[in-house]
């Protein structure tokens, strides 16, 4: 069935702030265990696409299926389905680690017990087992960023939209979570990701868009993108990578 193997279509989807349209018209589908990257300078409007396929905020026009649920009208029945990181922690200060587990599973309905058996195997997933009673404001900015994805598990999602999953962790919880992500993954897991690490998205990503000004401008394989944008090398020194093909694309210039 269509909604089975694809857990999110998105088609001819449009979102306008003020007189600006910042999404401009973006149309693709992830298939069931793929990890597909959105990629694009700041601005792009990678933010904006994920807010409307989780429905928090409404398209202009555009189809969304997210789930098998259309958007925006059963995004709150879609939400409780899939786990999502959004670009901003946004952790409860009030709670322990623990506590933010056991609060936000309530939110979907799952009973304490069951929250409590999955919590600490979450926080070791995180490499948080040590800061389980720790308040939020104890945890570095790293921590947070973890323990945000941690959450992001609770209702064992199949689907998981990550917005810059990895962005303010060092190299060593990078490498943690892109492992974790990997396992996730190889469970058979389906990954929606932004990032502005290249070697994230080429390690991670069966699949890429690069946008820009609200549209996609290219979409491929890392390697098809590679070869077919940056057949030689700018470097005789190193073979030609993603960030190549992000530079060519987008240009060298600040956005603004
Ligand atoms: N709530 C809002 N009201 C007005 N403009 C907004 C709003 N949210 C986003 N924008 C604008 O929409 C455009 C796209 O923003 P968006 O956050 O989707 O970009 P992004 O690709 O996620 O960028 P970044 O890589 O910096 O996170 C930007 O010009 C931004 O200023
Ligand atoms: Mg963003």
């Amino acid at each position: 069935m269509e909604t089975l193997n694809q857990p999110l279509v998105v088609t001819d989807l449009h979102k306008r702030y003020g007189g600006r349209e910042v999404v401009a018209g973006i149309s693709f589908a992830l298939a069931r265990g793929e990890c597909f990257g959105l990629l694009g300078p700041n601005g792009a409007g990678k933010t904006t696409t994920l807010r409307c396929c989780l429905g928090l905020t409404g398209p202009d026009s555009g189809s969304i299926s997210l789930v098998g649920e259309p958007i925006p009208a059963r995004a709150r029945e879609a939400r409780a389905r899939i786990g999502v990181v959004p670009q901003f922690d946004n952790l409860d200060p009030d709670f322990t680690a623990a506590e933010n587990l056991l609060v936000f599973g309530r939110y979907f309905g799952i009973d304490d017990a069951a929250i409590r058996a999955r919590i600490p195997r979450l926080l070791d997933f995180a490499g948080l087992s040590s800061k389980a009673n720790a308040q939020i404001r104890e945890l570095s900015g790293g921590m947070k960023r973890r323990l945000t994805l941690a959450r992001a598990l609770i209702n064992d999602p199949d689907l998981l939209v990550l917005d810059e999953p990895t962005t303010g962790l060092d190299p060593q919880a990078r490498h943690l979570i892109w492992e974790r992500l990997q396992g996730l993954l190889a469970e058979g897991k389906t990954i929606l990701l932004t990032t502005h690490f290249m070697e994230e998205a080429e390690r991670l990503c069966h699949r890429l868009a690069i946008m820009d000004e609200g549209r996609i401008i290219s979409e491929g394989t890392p390697q098809a993108l590679i070869a077919e944008h940056i057949p030689v090398s700018p470097s005789p020194l190193r073979p030609s990578n993603l960030e190549d093909v992000f530079l060519k694309l987008t240009g060298h210039e600040l956005r603004d």
